[in-house]
């Protein structure tokens, strides 16, 4: 893989378009597909959005912004992502929705393309079943949100090759990533301590121990946290923290996984986070993650 290679990210989510960012921002040609047009042209914002605050927070130079935005392209088709050597799948936690896509990139991508896939619950084997070459399909999962958090788990499949891992951990140091290597298992590292302490969290919350406010301010000044639970989760969305929430409770059977009765309600009238405009917080605008 070098600067001159192109990649491709699917879903334009809150991921997705993280993903791209980091992409873009480190010198390849990134095209961003989305089923949703709305959600493409969404992502596409936050992305080209994140590098105009980037420059104002004097934390990149207009250049290589300029240089960043001329990387990303929004694409509608699936075939138009035909000539990627690097494919990120970052749509819905759906393991059958994930498996057809990997079966039609079988007919688009060349056989040497890495496809990777950013699933925070299921199964890098069980994904990469839906593909007739399960060896280049590897199990990436970055940390939200993907430009700020250094750190990308790394689990193969069952049938992953070799030559696949080590491409991937190269690929995502080209990145500027920090990559841990973790098995194939529901939460793989990091979702199995962040899940329990965020439930404990929004717990906490609901018990009335702290505010809102509170809570984020004594997990950021005394723990150390770069941000709080709440805005971490606002950033999250709460319907994927119930998501994720769930399937690791019911793959693992801990009560610790489940999420707290405030979860339902919150996802019930739409206060989803940062993307619906009220989370924990309320927000001006819906971009998905900040500078
Ligand atoms: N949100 C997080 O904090 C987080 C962190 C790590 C991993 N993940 C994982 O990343 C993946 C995406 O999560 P998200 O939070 O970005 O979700 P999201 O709901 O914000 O975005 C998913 C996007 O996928 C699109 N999509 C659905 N089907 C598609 C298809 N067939 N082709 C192309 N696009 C399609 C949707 O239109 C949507 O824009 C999930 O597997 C999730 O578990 C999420």
């Amino acid at each position: 893989m070098n600067q001159r290679s192109t990649v491709a990210v699917l879903g334009a989510g809150t991921m997705g378009s993280g993903i791209a960012t980091v992409m873009s921002r480190a010198g390849y040609r990134t095209l961003l597909y989305d089923v949703d047009e709305t959600n493409l042209r969404r992502g596409v914002a936050t992305v080209n959005g994140f590098f105009d605050r980037s420059v104002n927070l004097g934390k990149l130079d207009q250049e290589h912004a300029l240089e960043a935005k001329s990387k990303l392209v929004g694409v509608t088709e699936l075939r138009e992502i035909a000539d990627a050597d690097v494919v990120v799948e970052a749509v819905f936690e759906n393991l059958s929705l994930k498996k057809e896509l990997l079966a039609r990139l079988d007919e688009i991508v060349s056989t040497s393309a890495l496809i990777h896939t950013n699933t925070s619950t299921l199964s890098v084997t069980g994904i990469a079943s839906g593909s007739r070459h399960p060896e280049r399909v590897v199990g990436t999962h970055y940390c939200n949100p993907a430009p700020l958090m250094k750190l990308v788990e790394v689990a193969h499949g069952r049938h992953t090759a070799d030559w696949a891992h080590k491409a991937t951990v190269d690929f995502l140091d080209s990145l500027g990533k920090t990559t841990v290597v973790t098995k194939d298992r529901p939460g793989f590292i990091v979702n199995r301590f962040l899940i329990p302490w965020e439930n404990r969290c929004i717990a906490a919350l609901e018990s009335g121990l702290g505010t809102v406010e509170s809570i984020d301010a004594a997990v950021t000044g005394a723990l150390g946290h770069p941000m709080g639970p709440f805005q971490l989760l606002d950033i999250v969305g709460l319907d994927i923290h119930q998501q994720v929430a769930t399937r690791l409770y019911e793959q693992l059977r801990a009560p610790r996984y489940f999420p707290p009765p405030m979860v339902e309600r919150m996802v019930a009238a739409g206060d989803l986070g940062r993307k619906t405009g009220r989370g924990f917080y309320t927000y001006d605008d819906t971009r998905l993650f900040g500078s």
